[in-house]
């Protein structure tokens, strides 16, 4: 038996074959206002609360003070779960010096994973670290800030951070910025290739929706399904469905 991760988003462990397979990496997808730090910081604050399991939310997107306004705004109550919550700011001063400052910057946050023993990590976003991870300055356009994407040496920054996740044992949720095309899952078109589960959130007015792309060792549900932003944070309505035409 695969051991599952509860996602702390009430509906999703139904659709999912009871959680997230412990020590996988799970990309979660969409368009802006889609729900992916919500989504994000909902399992880490749930682990905290809910679980005992301790997690780590790395945001690249957007400062601390942005992270407690959405803590607030569900009325989870970060204080209560300070010492197995922590939120880690990665700092972009510029693409170059992200780049050689970044072999530091995992040990930072193995020391964090390690010091509170956190099981769970939430990388927000990983657009964000692909995008500073890849960036080349162009011939003679250094000083002028023009800067271009070089795939080459990525893959070994990121797995760099995401293999030693994996060997403490700890499932990581990844978010990923895609276009609003129904079959995209990311911006540069490898990130959904690095991850065992894919979902997929949807925002086409007047409907919210998730569908879970893939998850590896699991039986997911194959249908779309309706998704809200309650006062108390992401709800999926497992037992509802939502067409694929609608999603236009
Ligand atoms: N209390 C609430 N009730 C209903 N909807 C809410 C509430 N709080 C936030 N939202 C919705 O959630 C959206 C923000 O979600 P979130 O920040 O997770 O999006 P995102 O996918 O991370 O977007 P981005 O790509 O910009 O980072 C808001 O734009 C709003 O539509
Ligand atoms: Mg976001």
């Amino acid at each position: 038996m695969v051991e599952r991760v509860q996602t702390g988003i009430p509906g999703l462990d139904e659709i999912i074959g009871g959680g997230f397979p412990r020590n996988s990496n799970i990309l979660v997808s969409g368009g802006p206002g889609a729900g992916k730090t919500i989504f994000a910081l909902q399992y880490i604050y749930g682990g905290a609360a809910l679980y005992s399991e301790p997690g780590v939310f790395i945001t690249l997107e957007e400062p601390a003070s942005n992270i407690l306004w959405n803590l607030q705004n569900f009325g989870w109550d970060y204080n209560s779960v300070a010492d197995a919550m922590k939120i880690f700011r990665v700092r972009v001063a510029s693409p170059q010096k992200f780049r050689a400052n970044w072999i530091n910057e995992v040990e930072n946050i193995i020391n964090l994973v390690t010091k509170i023993e956190a099981t769970r990590v939430a990388i927000d976003s990983l657009t964000a670290l692909v995008k500073y991870l890849g960036a080349v300055p162009l011939v003679g356009g250094e000083t002028r800030g023009i800067w271009a994407y070089d795939p080459s040496e990525v893959d070994f920054y990121l797995y760099y951070l995401l293999d030693k996740l994996k060997e403490l044992g700890v499932t990581t949720v990844l978010t990923s910025a895609a276009p609003d095309e129904r079959l995209r899952f990311s911006t540069f078109g490898v990130e959904e290739f690095i991850a065992d589960g894919v979902i997929r959130l949807y925002f086409i007015p007047p409907h919210r929706a998730i569908f879970i792309r893939k998850m590896r060792g699991t039986r997911h549900s194959n249908r779309v399904h309706p998704l809200a932003i309650t006062e108390k944070g992401l709800q999926v309505y497992a037992h509802d469905e939502i067409l694929w035409e609608a999603l236009k």
